[in-house]
């Protein structure tokens, strides 16, 4: 029978309890991690979100009652406990913050009784992911998850209070609204109102925040929810949060200054972690060149080298005609591997195959001289003796080569080296690499649509010396656009965005909008922009990404209360699911799924 809580006030949560209370007479009040009998004495764990706590039954002390209530006590049961904090007597745990006390109940009142979970509740959990997904209510009872928890929400304060010492006002923007234009599938709302008609829900608050440059709020912050629909992967939810922000009167230089004090601000203060500053930057050209990825991990070597100018009339079909098409030969040198056996390579060359590439060619230069090799038959030793030199390859390293269009060769090998540096164990997870990606490419060619894409958003900034280049070679306008990366993980990005009329205009025409398709879809902007806006700038973290990287945590549901799984469904609601023929009617919606759509 559940009690209530009538007359009783918590003094302490478990782990508040301290040497210094000895002698007190304390309150807790929590759940039964577990209970133990030692013939006269009954112990349990009692566990709140601070921690665990000891409690000591003794019949003596705690009364006939007292005793035959915690005699029935299970897991999960929620109990309050009134006694005296004591030394303990033995048996001190060194791993538990109050391992060398406990509490001698005088006092016990079952608040609620608990069955018996499906899982025990646990850190470093061994149930699947599902389980624990679909009774997710107990696995955020887990102290790993709280702590996570527990980190967002400190990381979230610590941002807010930095804005604000910054002079960054807190304003909420609209989650009912337009299409937002960062480039993946919106979320669509039906309205009731006006049948036909959809809400979108934001991708981010992009449009707003500069509106709200241009209506003088100069410096704006938000921690914002953000939808979109996208392929899910471990560092990407359908919902999850920014925190997002917008300067007036700033350039490039402005916004990565306030936001390398944020960042060192937050880690500090939320871990303990020195940041260093200025931190180092790097253009987005030479992360390709180097890492072939926009977001390099440079907290180990293995970078790229491009070998096309060594391979130009070496002989091997597969490396010439690469290049005869207009692309690259690169490849990285896997120190010391070169004994990786033939099954391992063979597994290296179907991944690689996974990210595009027609094969990857290998090399080993063997003790004795002689080489294992797939394609050492088909150039000259001399040819040869050239490449490993650039490869700066010694005796057995391993060199892989990928030829084809730079992209290709780019994501290959910038994947290939992630997934060797995690295989040979060569990331140091105590490092925190920090890197500021700049000068991205203002557009991206779609091979898909067959024209050119906004690389960041269609409101980025061109750099002033590259404008010129519009007509002639839109590939090679370079954009005020930056990413803060850490350890190979996009934490953040942003832009200086455009506020002269000209430049939108021609922008939105390079990205194949007629007047009337821009204005249709970001005419408020457009507008607003003609009544006197400030030059500005800005930029927003994934705050979950964030907090991800901050613990650990190999996942990005580990630290969203009620995440979604790969295909967006919530296992414990089971959202999204099929509503009554009411609620469309109400909304003049008729449905019919196509049965191949159907699961
Ligand atoms: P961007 O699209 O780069 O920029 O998003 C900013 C940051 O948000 C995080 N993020 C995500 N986190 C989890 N799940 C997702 N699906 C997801 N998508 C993005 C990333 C990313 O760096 N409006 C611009 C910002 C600006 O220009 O000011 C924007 O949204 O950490
Ligand atoms: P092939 O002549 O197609 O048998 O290829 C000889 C070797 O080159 C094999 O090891 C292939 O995996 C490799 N190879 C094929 N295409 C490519 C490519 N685009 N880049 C790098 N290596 C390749």
């Amino acid at each position: 029978m559940a009690e209530s809580m009538k007359g009783l006030h918590r003094t302490h949560r478990c782990t508040e309890v301290s040497h210094d209370n000895i002698g007190e007479t304390v309150t807790v009040m929590g759940w039964v991690q577990k209970r133990r009998n030692l013939g006269s004495l009954i112990f349990i764990d009692l566990r709140d979100r601070s921690g665990l706590l000891q409690i000591v039954f003794d019949e003596p002390q705690v009364g006939k009652e007292g005793f035959a209530k915690a005699e029935t006590l299970r897991s999960e049961f929620v109990v309050a406990v009134t006694g005296s904090v004591e030394k303990r007597s033995a048996a001190v745990n060194e791993n538990l913050k109050t391992g060398d006390i406990e509490i001698i109940a005088a006092d016990i009142r079952i608040l609620s009784e608990s069955e018996t979970p499906p899982f025990p509740i646990e850190e470093n959990s061994q149930t699947k992911e599902d389980m624990r997904l679909r009774y997710r209510y107990l696995d955020l009872r887990r102290p790993d998850i709280q702590r996570n928890l527990m980190m967002k929400s400190k990381v979230a304060m610590l941002l807010r209070s930095f804005m604000a010492k910054e002079g960054f006002l807190e304003i909420e923007t609209p989650i009912l609204t337009k299409s937002t234009p960062e480039g993946a599938r919106d979320y669509l709302v039906p309205s009731r109102v006006h049948p036909g008609n959809f809400y979108a829900l934001p991708q981010s608050p992009q449009l707003f925040k500069q509106l709200l440059m241009c209506s003088g709020y100069d410096r704006y912050f938000q921690i914002a929810r953000c939808f979109r629909d996208e392929d899910l992967r471990a560092d990407r939810q359908p919902e999850f949060t920014q925190a997002d922000m917008e300067l007036s009167f700033v350039d490039v230089d402005d916004v990565i200054d306030i936001n390398e004090r944020l960042l060192q601000y937050v880690f500090k203060e939320a871990a303990g972690v020195e940041v260093s500053l200025p931190l180092p930057r790097m253009t987005w050209q030479e992360a390709m060149d180097r890492f072939g990825s926009d977001k390099p991990d440079t907290r180990f070597g293995m970078e790229l080298v491009n070998v096309s100018k060594t391979v130009e009339d070496c002989g091997f079909g597969v490396f010439t005609s690469a290049l005869e098409q207009g692309g690259s030969v690169r490849g990285i040198n896997v120190k010391g591997q070169g004994s990786m056996p033939r099954k391992k390579i063979d597994k290296l060359v179907e991944f690689a195959k996974g990210y595009g590439a027609k094969g990857l060619a290998y090399l080993v230069v063997n003790e004795d001289g002689s080489y294992k090799s797939s394609f050492a038959k088909f150039m000259t030793d001399e040819a040869l003796k050239a490449l490993i030199e650039k490869m700066q390859g010694e005796p057995l390293d391993l060199l892989l080569f990928a030829a084809d269009k730079n992209k290709i060769v780019w994501d290959v090998l910038g994947a290939l080296r992630l997934e060797l540096a995690r295989e040979l164990e060569l990331i140091d997870r105590n490092q925190y690499n920090f890197l500021w990606i700049t000068e991205f490419p203002l557009l991206e060619w779609s091979e898909e649509e067959q024209r050119f894409m906004a690389m960041h958003h269609p409101f980025t900034m061109p750099m002033e010396e590259d404008w010129e280049k519009i007509d002639s070679d839109p590939g090679a306008v370079r954009a005020k656009a930056y990413d803060i990366v850490l350890n190979g993980t996009e934490l953040g990005g942003g832009s200086v965005r455009i506020h002269q009329d000209d430049i939108q205009e021609k922008m939105l025409e390079v990205l194949g909008f007629t007047k009337e398709s821009a204005y249709e879809q970001f005419g408020f902007l457009l507008n607003a922009f003609k009544y006197g806006v400030p030059p500005h700038a800005g930029l927003a973290y994934g705050l979950d990404r964030m907090v991800m990287l901050l613990m650990h945590c190999e996942s990005i549901r580990d630290v969203i209360a009620f995440p979604k799984v790969k295909d967006a469904s919530c296992l414990m609601t089971d959202a999204p699911n099929v509503v009554d023929e009411k609620q469309l009617e109400e909304l003049a919606l008729s449905v019919e799924v196509s049965q191949e759509r159907e699961q």
